[in-house]
């Protein structure tokens, strides 16, 4: 089967029984400034996982496009990627543990309506119970996947490292307020040898390639209280994640997931211009995959708005496209590939995500613009390794001109020249400590900031957009925002400076509406009566056929309305507890027709 089969089999499964198909959340999560990714199908459903209702019911079914940056480095073997797509499903305390496994079982083995996997080639695992965090055996599961047929050898148990799941890792690490639970995994044999490096014996957890997770069933019952104790929550829920490419590669039983359809055509780019065939050897091999794996994923990132810089998201596209040219380069591509290499991807995902082929030559010229700049930088880097002549500093080629280590040493070692790599490593490791500490906060793993401050300014923020559309026109619209406990930030289209007058007169209007004490108002509705309503859309975001909105003020008679899944203060007088009032700190441009403000409660 092909990507686009596994994806609408998994979908119709679930719609089948009783599920609404939601669309994917955008890959830059919305008015969160904890994490830059969606790194998981549930990240966008947190607050109607503690319990709030979702307008599409209890039963939800989706793809989400995910990246996970703390992954980046795993990119290489034949089952890893940062960009992938995570089928899920979800009960928000309806179904649970009785119909859950049965269901993906079905979904994994049936022929006429799932996959048609083989039930021999299926492991699964399950929670074995938790002394430190007094949390029980999970023994339900194991009963279940007895019934269903999994003979007792392959069902196996593990502590919470393996088998609980919560954005924030294991119980001992999960802050205040976060959700998580016990786990059931099912992984697919693909029979082949066992690699002794990982161990003795081969396991489902054996990190030697022959067992594959295509599937993650979490139990999500539990909140984490401020004492560390754990509370069940409302409702019990049910969060099923799985890799659509992993159960793509299970159907074609061939564990090398960069062979299933949507990387053919860049593979394809990448054989022509190196002329060394993939799996020619395992540098090979592993050249392509990264390459492969990062310019599918900085397609949908550009395609999703984010461009290079050496800030957040965009620091990361820019690694991307760093190591991928490092990977073209050791296969022995000189020219500029990328653009190339990314052509493909639109194609692939033209029915599912025809937002990737429409930027495709946006994508293209990014790519020839970061990738004409990165190989200048390695030529300049290059001539600065020579006027070094006998003296080389490794480290600073790289610190300075980004010239990697790994070029420098072969170049010197070309030359007859001995670098002392000891040195060089330990001022490396010092220097990459020293940015994974700052980087580490961003990339924990993507907890939701749910602060009391944070949602006020997510509440000015409604109240802001509304004022400058008075002030400045209503073709004033958003198109970014960035939140955090701090300020609030947003990006509205607006081709000129505002003026002292017009930035006065928008801070008056918001305190105004502080002032009056006007209730926050949550609407579910079907989306075309909320375009009736005009609510204000955000940037780039695809809806379901019911929404929530956000009025500030009763629905016919509100000052603001957005399509919004919260969280919001419920009056706006909220916004001034303390005598606080609206200021606009920073008033610039940010793009082309683009400007931003930076604006605080103080
Ligand atoms: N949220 C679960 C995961 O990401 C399903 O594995």
């Amino acid at each position: 089967m092909n990507v686009r089969d596994v994806r609408k089999r998994y979908l119709d499964f679930f719609e089948k029984r009783g599920h609404a198909t939601i669309p994917s959340a955008p890959i830059v999560p919305e008015n969160d400034p904890t994490t830059l990714f969606t790194s998981s199908g549930m990240q966008p459903l947190v607050p109607y996982l503690l319990g709030q209702p979702h307008p599409e019911g209890e039963r939800l079914v989706n793809s989400q496009m995910s990246f996970r940056a703390e992954d980046i480095e795993e990119v290489g073997d034949n089952r890893h990627t940062t960009f992938f797509e995570m089928l899920g499903n979800w009960s928000l305390g309806d179904y649970f543990k009785k119909e859950q496994l049965p269901w993906f079982f079905e979904f994994l083995t049936s022929k006429e309506e799932g996959l048609g996997l083989s039930p021999e080639k299926l492991s699964v695992t399950t929670f074995s119970g938790d002394e430190e965090s007094g949390m029980a055996a999970d023994c339900e599961s194991v009963t279940i996947w007895k019934e269903i047929g999994i003979p007792d050898e392959r069902i196996f148990s593990y502590g919470t490292k393996k088998n609980w799941w919560s954005r924030a890792g294991v119980p001992s690490k999960m802050p205040a307020g976060e959700i998580g639970g016990p786990d059931s995994e099912v992984f697919y044999d693909f029979g082949l040898p066992h690699d002794a490096r990982f161990g003795k014996e081969c396991h489902p957890n054996c990190d030697c390639g022959r067992f594959v997770e295509i599937g993650n069933s979490v139990f999500m019952q539990y909140v984490k209280q401020a004492d560390g104790t754990f509370k069940e929550l409302p409702k019990k829920n049910v969060d099923f994640g799985g890799g659509l490419e992993r159960l793509t590669a299970a159907t074609r039983g061939n564990p090398d997931i960069f062979l299933i359809d949507v990387f053919d055509a860049a593979r394809k780019v990448l054989d022509e211009r190196s002329g060394r065939a993939y799996g020619t050897d395992e540098a090979t091999t592993r050249s392509y995959r990264i390459i492969l794996d990062h310019m599918r994923a900085a397609s949908f990132m550009l395609a999703s708005g984010i461009r290079s810089s050496n800030t957040e998201q965009g620091y990361v596209l820019r690694r991307l496209i760093r190591r991928s040219i490092r990977e073209a380069d050791k296969l022995g591509i000189k020219d500029a590939v990328l653009a190339d290499v990314a052509e493909g991807f639109g194609a692939s995902y033209a029915s599912a995500y025809p937002f990737v082929q429409s930027a495709a030559q946006t994508i293209c010229e990014e790519l020839e613009k970061e990738e004409g700049q990165f190989r200048k930088t390695l030529t300049n880097g290059m001539r600065e390794l020579e006027k070094m002549k006998e003296d080389i500093d490794a480290f600073l080629l790289f610190t300075t001109y980004g010239f990697p280590i790994e070029l420098t040493e072969e170049m010197a070692k070309e030359r007859g020249v001995a670098l002392d790599m000891q040195a060089v490593k330990s001022k490396m490791v010092e220097h990459q400590a020293l940015s994974r500490a700052g980087a580490a906060q961003k990339f924990a793993g993507g907890l939701a900031d749910h602060a009391e401050q944070t949602v006020r300014y997510h509440t000015a923020h409604h109240l802001l957009l509304k004022a400058l559309q008075r002030v400045l026109g209503p073709e004033v619209h958003q198109r970014g925002s960035n939140i955090t406990s701090e300020r609030l930030r947003i990006d509205f289209s607006y081709g000129q400076k505002m003026t002292a007058e017009q930035k006065a007169e928008v801070e008056k209007i918001v305190n105004e509406k502080i002032a009056e004490a006007m209730p926050v108002i949550r609407t579910d509705m079907k989306k075309e009566e909320a375009e009736k309503l005009g609510a204000e859309r955000e940037f780039g975001a695809t809806y379901p056929d019911t929404v929530s909105v956000y009025s500030v003020g009763p629905l016919d008679n509100a000052f603001s309305i957005e399509f919004c899944g919260g969280p919001h203060v419920s009056n706006t007088n909220e916004l001034g507890i303390g005598g606080k009032k609206f200021k606009i700190q920073k008033e610039e441009a940010s793009s082309a027709g683009v400007r931003r403000i930076k604006a605080v409660l103080e």
